[in-house]
């Protein structure tokens, strides 16, 4: 499912780059991918992926 319509990201496209690079924030995402660099609201669901993936790896678990 695209997230970024702007971009042309899917969310399949997010958790793969999360899950490589394991970005702290989605500003740090942001200059992996560049999700929302135009209108912006794919953000909230971006962060939700985000927090939703960072779970998955350990050393992020604590954080949260
Ligand atoms: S939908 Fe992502 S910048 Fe517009």
């Amino acid at each position: 499912m695209y997230i970024c319509l702007c971009n042309g990201i899917s969310d399949k496209k997010i958790r793969e780059a999360i899950r490589r690079y394991q970005p702290a924030s989605v500003q740090h995402l942001r200059k992996i991918l560049p999700v929302g660099k135009q209108c912006g609201k794919c953000l909230r669901a971006t962060r939700e992926i985000l927090d939703e993936e960072l779970q998955h790896i350990p050393q992020y678990k604590e954080l949260l």
